[in-house]
Parts: C-alpha cells; sequence; structure tokens
C-alpha cells in the first residue's frame, strides 16, 4: 500500500466519520485513489439477468447517494456500484452526529436519514457519463413525503434509463414507517407500480429488505416477489438490533448497525431467503462483508452478488482486490470453476 494512502488512512481515522467520507468522496472524484489494474481471474465472472460481470463483489447502496463516484469505485475493482438512496427531493437527513464508527467492533451505527441531493442531481450525473460497468441505482422517500409510494415511482421511472438494475429499498430503519411498506399488500402494491411506471425502460427490478425480517415476513416478501417476477431481492439493510457481543461504547447509538457484528444475521436471513426463493431469481447478500470467507459464505448461502459498504471504513480500497483474491482461492480450494457452481451450496 502505498505511503502517502497509510498516511491519508491515519489522518481520516481520527476524523469525525462523515467528515472522514465527504474527503474520501473528494479524494475520488480527484482521481487520488489506485485502481486495481489486474484482470479478475475467469472463475469470478457471473452472468445476471443477461449481463455478464467480472466479478462478484458490489459496492452497496449508501457510499455513494448521489452518484458523484460510481466509476471511480468500478475502477477500484467492483464488479457492481449501486449509487442511492436516491429520493426525489433533496434533504438534509437527520441532524449530525449520525455515523459511528464501532472501531472495536469492526462495525458501524448511521442514522443518516436519506440525506442527499435528490433526483435531478442524480439523474444529472448519471445521463452525463458514459454507460459503462454495471450500475444499479437505488431509490427511496422523502421523509415527509404524503404518498411514498409515489417517490418511489418518480425516481424509478426517471432513472431506470440510466441503471443496469434498480433498487426498491424498503428497509432503512431511519425514516419512520417505510419498513411497512414491506408488508405483503403494501409491497405488492409499490412493486406494481413501479414496474407499471417502468414498463416502457425496462431493467431488472430488485427489493431491498431488512435482515431483522421475521420467518412471516419472508414468507410475504417472498410471495410476492415470485408472484410479480420481480427480479432480485437484496438481503439486506443495517439491522436495528445490537447483538450482546457489542464492545464499543457507541453501541447504544440510535440507527441501523452494520460491518462485521451483521455477517451472521444477515447471512442467516440470506439462507432463508435463499430456501423460500428456490432459484427463481437471484439474490445479492449484503452485511458484515469484509473477506474472501465472508463473501464465499454469503455466495453458498445462495447469493448470486455481494455487496459491502462498512468494511471498507475499516480496510480501505485495498478490500475488493484481497477480497477477490481470496474467494478465488476458496472456489480452486472447493474444486468449483466459477462463481456460480458454490452458489447455495450450504442450502
Ligand atoms: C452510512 C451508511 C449509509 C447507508 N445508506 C444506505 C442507503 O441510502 N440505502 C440503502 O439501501 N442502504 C444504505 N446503507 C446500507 C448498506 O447498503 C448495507 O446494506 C449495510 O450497511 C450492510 O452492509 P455492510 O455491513 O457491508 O455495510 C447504508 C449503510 C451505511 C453504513
Amino acid at each position: 500500500m502505498a505511503v502517502w494512502y497509510r498516511a491519508a488512512d491515519f489522518l481520516l481515522s481520527r476524523l469525525d466519520a462523515e467528515t472522514a467520507h465527504g474527503l474520501t468522496i473528494r479524494a475520488l472524484k480527484g482521481g487520488l485513489v489506485p485502481r486495481d489494474q489486474r484482470p479478475d481471474p475467469a472463475s469470478l465472472s457471473v452472468t445476471v439477468w443477461g449481463r455478464t460481470l467480472s466479478n462478484p463483489i458490489g459496492l452497496a447502496a449508501g457510499f455513494d447517494k448521489n452518484a458523484e463516484v460510481p466509476d471511480a469505485m468500478l475502477g477500484l475493482g467492483f464488479g457492481l456500484v449501486e449509487i442511492g438512496s436516491v429520493t426525489p427531493k433533496p434533504q438534509e437527513g437527520n441532524p449530525r452526529p449520525r455515523l459511528f464508527r464501532l472501531g472495536e467492533d469492526r462495525g458501524v451505527i448511521n442514522r443518516m436519514g436519506f440525506n442527499g441531493a435528490g433526483l435531478n442531481a442524480a439523474l444529472a450525473r448519471l445521463s452525463a457519463r458514459p454507460r459503462q460497468g454495471f450500475v444499479g441505482v437505488n431509490v427511496g422517500a422523502n421523509k415527509d413525503s404524503i404518498n411514498r409510494k409515489a417517490d418511489y415511482v418518480t425516481c424509478a421511472a426517471a432513472l431506470a434509463p440510466h441503471a443496469d438494475y434498480l433498487v426498491c429499498n424498503v428497509s432503512s430503519p431511519n425514516t419512520p414507517g417505510l419498513r411497512n411498506l414491506q408488508g405483503r399488500l403494501q409491497l405488492a402494491d409499490l412493486l406494481k407500480q413501479v414496474q407499471d411506471a417502468i414498463a416502457v425502460n425496462p431493467v431488472p427490478l430488485l427489493v431491498k429488505i431488512a435482515p431483522d425480517a421475521t420467518d412471516d415476513d419472508l414468507d410475504d416478501v417472498v410471495a410476492v416477489c415470485r408472484d410479480l417476477r420481480v427480479n432480485g431481492i437484496i438481503v439486506g439493510n443495517t439491522t436495528v438490533e445490537r447483538p450482546a457481543s457489542l464492545q464499543s461504547a457507541r453501541r447504544t447509538e440510535t440507527g441501523g448497525l452494520s460491518g462485521a457484528p451483521l455477517m451472521t444475521l444477515s447471512t442467516d436471513v440470506l439462507r432463508k431467503t435463499a430456501r423460500r426463493v428456490e432459484r427463481q431469481f437471484p439474490l445479492i447478500g449484503t452485511g458484515g462483508v469484509g473477506s474472501g470467507a465472508d463473501a464465499y459464505a454469503k455466495i453458498r448461502a445462495g447469493a448470486t452478488l455481494v455487496q459491502l459498504y462498512s468494511m471498507l471504513v475499516y480496510e480501505g480500497p485495498s478490500l475488493v482486490r484481497r477480497i477477490k483474491d481470496e474467494l478465488s482461492e476458496l472456489l480452486v480450494r472447493d474444486r468449483f470453476t466459477s462463481v456460480a457452481e458454490a452458489v447455495g451450496t450450504d442450502l
């Protein structure tokens, strides 16, 4: 790792977490972050929704809420990058501080509350970039909206022409009431409206769910997604649970917990989701991924693609290359010639 990067990392880790994130985005915009120059091993290539990606490791939503750096993040070696959540109107989000490192636990708690520059800003950036790589767009609703479903429809319709896939995020814990949209009738109504709105620009449509979903919740979500032929589910968002093992003083902060303490919970819910989906559509496994072994566990639990965010805070950009190297070694060890062969093998 370059000396300058280690120095920058040292300084960033001492700043307030949100300030550090803002500086990271600026560094990425300025081209100051190294690119992954090596080609990905052939075994990591995955075909999903008719597209072939060179690897299954993705950047989760929330890192690049305003579509400022999708290409820089693809350059770090991610096989896919998800921007958002995008809401129709710009909004401030919750008061700061609202993002906390739980260093001892290698976790993060956030209660950002969909802070973002809004639909028009994201649309302008996405429509100005050359179409390259695999960039998903995650959409949400404004806090003060009187018709939240209409917010998803507005964002989805406008952004579909610039997205390789769309995600309805109905699982942020930081917008009061949003998770109610995961209920059977509400979700079916929302997804039908979004499907109708993007019918002229059809792109794969996914739903992002909470890792706090109960078995009954999963029955409902999967039934709706299967009925409506939704194209995938992301499992999942941050959790409102606080595992008893947490050590950090910040563990009592309100918000969603992510990073290492989320790995087991989110992988268990992924596995339960996969059992219900029966390979009708692909799943994305998100939550706590910080190594090739973590990514492999998600794949074996039923994920075709894997995403991460929080562990980048602790490991820096070289994490992406390391995960890919470790994952390809694990595939070789277990005599899989491709990611596809390993998907769901623990089910
Ligand atoms: C600071 C922060 C902001 C986030 N914002 C969003 C968001 O806007 N939309 C969304 O769908 N998920 C958001 N997430 C959730 C992540 O996409 C991911 O699902 C979750 O953090 C678990 O993955 P991780 O443990 O690798 O971070 C956010 C997470 C963090 C830490």
